[in-house]
């Protein structure tokens, strides 16, 4: 009996009670190995001491003060921190709880901006297929990620959407990935001149596709095009590094990889690393400038803006990344774990792909490889895929409609920075028994 409601309604969880480094034990004492630090979030691992007494003493010191009234030590120094690695003093950090609350507090950014710039009719955010940017009802409209769409019916805004950039799919035989970047990235132009510059807001892009897609990234020169199409057409760019970001492609933003500036950066998960709800929103110089200067100021909020216990563990969090040198061991144990993923499955009659950057890789699941076709039922897919990880005691992140609506299965892999090669082992004798199981 219990007075829960779940996330699946009639679902049965195990209760987990203790986590220690890269596992999460449950009441019975089953240990599972978290390759996918939950979704994308456990990123110095479970318990580590320093962060728990950094969030110990702000606790004892000063849990939480209304940012309406003061400010605090924390959210200053994480803002400082962050505007440094962004390399731009001037940038501003806007914290919020959640990465659907990031996004909101993004789209809020651009649409005052517009305004505040003598432009109101610039509100339309373009996004694109098979993307996710959060559960909330405007993000969730803003997103193309057709299944967690679909269950809300008629209900969400529709908001234009482009094709992504995703060549194991839509690259042409004859192409090149440069050309193939290029044709994608041209999509968006076509689309502002259908739905006119002077309607547009913003576009918001992931560098590397999560959820929706099994971690894709953009083709050589993509987000580079996308960048001057912005530029020619005065729309801002919004980089939602919620998943990717924070050290988990191997550099602190996801965009530094793929060489442009996004205008608005959007973090969250890693940031502090599951030990507090967390989130940020960072703007531009130029942004906030314009707040400034039209005397309108920003008009949002939400109750916990700023939280000092929650800006206090991502600090902790973002000190351990760089005392312990951790997206270093990103960068090496991230290219161990493709090759690993590749010896043991590259030649698997349902594996299609494997792909991704850093800590985080993708296993596109098909049931044709020479035709890429994928399995007519990829919901059940998916769920078998859940259940037979966690009984072999495997957190990772199995998800559907890559390839359209429904159809399209993939694992997201997504652990821990202090991952060692030990871990990657296990996992890839836990996945040839779920694999073996589930086809
Ligand atoms: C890319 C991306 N954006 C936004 C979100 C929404 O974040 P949250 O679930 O914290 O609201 C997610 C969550 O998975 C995400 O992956």
């Amino acid at each position: 009996m219990t007075s829960v409601f779940y996330r699946g309604v009639t679902a049965k969880y195990p209760k987990a009670t203790r986590a220690k480094g890269m596992y999460i034990f449950d009441e019975t004492g089953k240990e599972y190995l978290d390759m996918s630090g939950g979704a994308a979030v456990s990123c110095v691992g479970h318990q580590h001491p320093q962060v728990i007494e950094a969030l110990c003493d702000q606790v004892k010191s000063m849990s939480f003060a209304h940012t309406a009234f003061f400010t605090n030590d924390p959210q200053e120094q994480l803002a400082a921190l962050l505007a440094a690695k962004f390399g731009e003093e001037d940038a501003k950090v806007y914290f919020t709880s959640g990465g659907s609350e990031a996004n909101e507090t993004a789209f809020k950014l651009a649409w005052q901006y517009w305004r505040a710039k003598g432009q109101p009719a610039k509100q339309k955010i373009i996004s694109r297929i098979h993307s996710y940017h959060g559960n909330t009802y405007g993000a969730l409209s803003i997103s193309g990620n057709m299944p967690r769409r679909r269950v809300m019916g008629d209900v969400l805004l529709d908001w234009p959407r482009i094709e992504p950039c995703y060549a194991y799919r839509h690259q042409r035989p004859n192409e090149t990935a440069e050309a193939y970047g290029l044709r994608a990235a041209n999509h968006l132009e076509t689309m502002i001149q259908q739905e006119g510059a002077e309607n547009i807001a913003a576009f918001i892009a992931e560098p590397i596709v999560g959820a929706s897609l099994g971690v894709v990234s953009a083709a050589p020169g993509y987000f580079k095009r996308i960048r001057q199409i912005c530029d020619a057409h005065d729309i801002l760019l919004i980089s939602d590094e919620i998943m990717c970001g924070t050290g988990r492609t191997g550099t602190f933003f996801a965009h530094e990889q793929d060489d442009f500036l996004p205008d608005i950066v959007t973090l969250a998960k890693g940031i502090a690393g599951g030990y507090q709800p967390l989130a940020a929103t960072l703007s531009r110089s130029h942004i906030h400038a314009a707040f400034v200067d039209s005397g309108r100021g920003f008009d949002h909020g939400h109750t916990y803006v700023g939280h000092a216990t929650a800006c206090a563990a991502g600090l902790a969090v973002l000190r351990v990344i760089d005392q312990e040198n951790l997206l270093e061991n990103v960068q090496k144990q991230g290219q161990y774990l493709q090759d690993a993923l590749e010896t043991a499955f590259k030649n698997h009659p349902h594996i299609g792909d494997i792909r991704g950057r850093g800590l985080f890789r993708g296993i596109e699941i098909v049931a044709d490889k020479n035709t890429k076709t994928p399995f007519p039922d990829g919901d059940n897919i998916t769920k078998r895929l859940k259940q037979a990880t966690m009984k072999h005691g495997l957190i990772c992140y199995p998800g559907g409609g890559s390839y359209q609506d429904n159809l399209g299965s993939h694992i997201l892999l997504a652990p821990p920075f202090i991952l060692q090669p030990e871990h990657i082992e296990q996992a890839v004798e836990k996945l040839q028994l779920i694999f073996k199981e589930v086809f």
